[in-house]
């Protein structure tokens, strides 16, 4: 025993850990792998995903990280998976079988904005206020809870499956873990269950009153909420690990990576650069709403008690790198960005704004696109690519101004992690432009890690969080100039950045 099967299944693939949690002073990944699966895009800003594919995706990866880890390690065997934990992508809606688990349609993606006019009808009925005091989000199709009501609306069908039970809803954690348990468990926790629009943040229940709203029939097409580290069900029926291994931690990635990232103090702030970028502050254990756009949302819930926090969300952030290298054809590999931008200067001439999936935090305008301005015939490849990175980093500073004014004081220190982190020229403009030092841990695979961590809780491995805090360990610091000459240009910069930002949204109309 000592061993957590770690499962992140995010936007573009999924990645499996083998951790060895044998050792209380540190953890070891002993396996690894990545599969990536296909994204769909049936019509302009809509994005599907396969929950076959996903399925798929996750047993390879699975399978693979534990051959790895019986070849690394001579102790290790499968029967030593003491516990599973599962983190994912939020959001993405998926409808499947209520007693096989068995897709019934593709997963809606959190990136699909199929749902913006049910947005704007809502915001019409002055429904917003109620969902941002019971819900801590936006009325923005990001969240599961319209794509719902697109469903209901649009699928007669699949409209009548889950009105009559048969076909239920869910992220894809809960997804996971009826696949896992051979259809047994249908059940979610808080961190998820908290980005649906359909769940009342301070009560920690679904709430009726939003459900109709949504046209959600009856609060049975959704899933049980359990605790984040508790008893979500045993494997039932696999064929890469035995029958009855327990899964007991489950977090939605971001979250996963604020207790990976052991952001487990008031005012303790983390952000990962996946394909987008989300900055999440702590906030203890009472809910605060935010004046400066930001959401506010469930970190997890231990023991029955809720720990909040405030969320900048920007939806492209690594993405925008990949559509350099795979729309645009500027990269051959997206690790080329950094050498190809480093002494190179982009703003205040060149900008890129990330937009392409629509703006998120503080802005919310899922109308507007991405572009690039300011672009002359001595434009080079390699200002284009410094833009594009700088444009991850000034949209990261506008949250991170936007937590500070939530906050009520400034963010002196941000944790950073998520592939993109690798990048030391981000990581450089990024303290340049938001002022704060940038603390990389050793270990960038955060969110597989609180998952693990969160398993290990639930499995009663680890005590409690206090256990946890002593995990982390720094390995890079990146610091802002302090020279006035420095702050000005950064200043000139950002306000360059701010007549773009503006720019696209003008274009949107
Ligand atoms: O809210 C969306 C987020 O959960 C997706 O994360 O890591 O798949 O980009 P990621």
């Amino acid at each position: 025993m000592g061993y957590i099967l770690a499962i992140d299944q995010g936007t573009t693939g999924s990645t499996v850990l083998v951790v060895d949690v044998r050792s209380r002073g540190e953890v070891k990944v002993i396996g690894r792998d990545t599969i990536e699966f296909p994204q769909h895009f049936p019509e302009t800003g809509w994005v599907e995903h396969d929950l076959e594919d996903i399925w798929q995706s996750v047993e390879t990866a699975a399978k693979r990280a534990l051959t790895t880890a019986a070849t690394l390690d001579r102790d290790f065997r499968v029967e030593k998976i003491a516990a599973i934990g599962i983190t994912n992508q939020r959001e993405t809606l998926c409808a499947f079988d209520r007693a096989s688990a068995a897709a019934r349609s593709r997963a809606i993606v959190w990136q699909c904005k199929r749902s913006t006019d049910i947005c704007q009808r809502l915001k019409a009925d002055g429904l917003e206020k109620t969902f941002r005091e019971r819900t801590g989000l936006v009325l923005d199709p990001y969240f599961s809870g319209t794509k719902i009501t697109w469903l209901m609306e649009n699928r007669p069908e699949l409209a009548r499956e889950i009105a009559s039970g048969r076909t239920v809803l869910g992220t894809v954690d809960t997804f996971l873990v009826a696949r896992l348990t051979g259809g047994k468990s249908f059940v979610t926790e808080p961190s998820n269950a908290s980005r649906t629009l359909a769940f009342d943040i301070r009560k920690g229940t679904w709430d009726e009153e939003l459900l109709r709203t949504l046209k959600i029939p009856s609060v049975d097409a959704l899933a049980e909420v359990r605790d984040s580290a508790s008893k979500f069900g045993v494997t039932k029926g696999l064929s890469f690990l035995p029958d009855g291994v327990p899964i007991t931690g489950v977090l939605g990635d971001q979250q996963a990576a604020l207790a990976g990232q052991t952001c487990f103090e008031p005012g303790e702030a983390k952000c990962t650069y996946g394909t987008g970028a989300f900055l999440l502050a702590n906030l203890g254990n009472e809910p605060k709403s935010s004046r400066a756009g930001l959401l506010t949302t469930i970190a997890w819930s231990l023991g029955g008690k809720r720990t909040y926090a405030f969320e900048g969300a920007a939806f492209i952030a690594g993405a925008a790198v990949q559509f350099l290298r795979d729309q645009l054809q500027l990269l051959d590999r997206a690790s080329e960005s950094e050498a190809l931008a480093t002494g190179v200067q982009a703003a205040p001439e060149v900008y890129f704004v990330p937009a392409l999936a629509g703006l998120g935090a503080p802005h919310w305008d899922p109308r507007a696109q991405g572009a690039f301005l300011g672009l002359t015939r001595g434009t080079t490849k390699a200002q284009m690519v410094r833009a594009v990175l700088d444009g991850i980093a000034f949209q990261v500073a506008d949250l991170t101004d936007a937590i500070a004014a939530d906050l009520g004081q400034p963010l002196k220190i941000l944790r950073v992690d998520g592939g993109a982190s690798a990048n030391g020229l981000l990581m450089k403009s990024q303290a340049e432009f938001a002022s704060v030092i940038v603390d990389q841990p050793t270990q960038l695979e955060t969110t597989a890690l609180g998952a693990a961590l969160f398993a290990a809780m639930g499995a009663g491995i680890f005590s409690g969080i206090d256990e946890l805090k002593k995990l982390r360990k720094v390995d890079q610091l990146f610091s802002t100039s302090n020279s006035a000459d420095e702050r000005r240009r950064v200043e000139t910069q950002r306000a360059g950045w701010r007549r773009a930002i503006h720019a696209v949204q003008v274009f949107a109309g």
